[in-house]
């Protein structure tokens, strides 16, 4: 068994990645009934919070349904992070998580996200003054350091341990690699062998079939594996991960009248959390993944992502549905 703080898990837990206008109450909640363990919402800015900027109070929002759910933020700014916990835990999440691993410019060049990997006694201080500051866990997710470089993740690991972190989630790739390269996992198998490390150690990054998944278990020995990227569109990754971990056999592809009733739950749920245009926009990143691997689907899936209309999306369904019936696609990249 793993455990985050109180949080009891199964061995080897698969957790759903933070991803921005990605991990949102609806997708989370379709991850979490195919297998997740954990799910953790998109990065929330604490000066967002603090300013009570809609945007950000709007990410929020969890379906108990989810838990346990990680509400993950950001920020360098000791006094906002510790007045956005506060606002954090009025709505009640499970976890409190850091992001100190997102590379991007307009985070990064205010010492925030992957940022905070030059300045690691910043990263130690902010984590301790927040577990101090709430009864809730607090988790980091990071990146193995700034650049090739300057990789200590051992000792950072072992020092945000130390002020009371409860868990770390390792992206194997630098703040200067960006999604580039492959991930590395064997730093993050150093931290995880590293003696003093009690708390669980999860590995991120490239998990994109569950032979990769076992590999993370086995070769690596890491505690557990956050998956982003590959379950986009496809929810039913977690649950092939687990059959596979389970039988050593792959479980059957979701034929494609289940994948056109997954989006179809996907869209109308998130019509349902945050309105028709936005529900509609935002769940079009999910389609060419959820319909991979259909031949001459071009035609469908533009009209997927340009209709503002629910109507003719939900219609589409049908049709590919209908013109495609419960064929099996053989291959899911
Ligand atoms: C669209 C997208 C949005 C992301 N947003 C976040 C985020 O808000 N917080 C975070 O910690 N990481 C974020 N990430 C990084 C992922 O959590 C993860 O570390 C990365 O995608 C590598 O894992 P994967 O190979 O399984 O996708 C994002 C990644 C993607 C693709």
């Amino acid at each position: 068994m793993v455990k985050i703080d109180h949080i009891e898990l199964p061995d080897f837990p698969l957790l759903l990645a933070p991803m921005e206008d990605v991990s949102d109450p609806p997708f989370r909640a379709l991850c979490k009934e195919n297998g997740a363990d954990v799910v953790y919402t998109e990065f929330i800015s604490s000066e967002g919070l603090i300013r009570d900027a809609a945007k950000s109070v709007m990410k929020l929002d969890i379906y108990e349904k989810e838990r346990p759910v990680g509400i993950q933020i950001f920020g360098a700014n000791l006094d906002s992070m510790l007045r956005s916990v506060e606002i954090v835990e009025k709505t009640n999440p499970d976890i409190i998580d850091i992001n100190f691993g997102c590379p991007v410019k307009k985070v990064v060049s205010k010492g925030a996200g992957a940022g905070i990997l030059k300045d690691i006694d910043l990263m130690v201080k902010l984590t301790e003054a927040m577990v101090k500051h709430t009864n809730l866990p607090i988790t980091v997710k990071t990146r193995l350091g700034w650049d090739h470089d300057s990789i200590r993740i051992v000792e950072v690991a072992e020092r945000l341990q130390d002020v009371g972190c409860k868990a770390i989630a390792i992206h194997g790739r630098t703040r200067a690699q960006m999604y580039k390269g492959d991930a590395d996992w064997g730093p993050i198998s150093e931290v995880k062998n590293n003696q003093r490390m009690h708390i669980p150690v999860f590995g991120n990054g490239d998990i994109t079939s569950p032979e990769r998944a076992m590999e993370m278990r086995d070769k690596y020995g890491l505690d557990g594996a956050m998956i982003g990227r590959a379950s986009i569109g496809y929810p039913w990754f977690f649950n092939e991960v687990k059959h596979y971990f389970k039988t050593g056999e792959h479980l059957a592809k979701p034929t494609i009248a289940q994948r056109t009733e997954m989006a179809r739950r996907h869209l109308q749920m998130s019509i349902d959390w945050k309105g028709e245009h936005l529900g509609v926009v935002e769940t079009r990143r999910h389609y060419t993944n959820y319909f991979k691997g259909i031949p001459h689907f071009k035609e469908y899936r533009l009209k997927m992502v340009t209709s503002d209309d629910p109507k003719d999306v939900f219609a589409t369904f049908d049709e590919v549905e209908q013109k495609f019936g419960d064929a099996l696609i053989p291959k899911i990249g």
